[in-house]
């Protein structure tokens, strides 16, 4: 597997502008689907189908205990662990996130191209 960091944002205060705090932005990065949230802890990038029965996280909520829940059967799951609360299916995707000087990145494993 290959890993790659991707921009996804010119900067921190563009990211900050177009994501305020407590929402959530639908990314298509690298032919996946990345649920990104802003938390009281900063952003996160989260996988966007829920484990459960795929529906879309980044039309969740974020709590106040910081995790997302789903806006289909209200299944949540904590944004620093991907952990689902309750143990009820398995853990979401949390991908590593990083503000730089230049911009905002986050990395993704891609199968090398055959
Ligand atoms: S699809 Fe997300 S909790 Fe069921």
């Amino acid at each position: 597997m290959q890993h790659t960091w991707y921009k996804i944002f010119e900067s921190e205060a563009d990211a900050l502008k177009q994501v305020p705090l407590r929402q959530t932005r639908l990314l298509a990065v690298a032919g996946k689907e990345i649920c990104l949230a802003h938390t009281a802890a900063g952003f996160v990038a989260i996988q966007d189908a829920c484990p459960h029965m795929g529906s879309s996280l980044s039309r969740g909520n974020i709590n106040y205990l910081n995790e997302i829940v789903c806006p289909w059967h209200s299944y949540r799951y904590n944004l620093q662990s991907g952990k689902e609360c309750d143990y009820r299916t398995r853990n979401a995707t949390i991908y590593p996130l990083e503000v730089r000087e230049d911009g905002v990145f986050i990395e993704l494993q891609q199968k090398p191209a055959e």
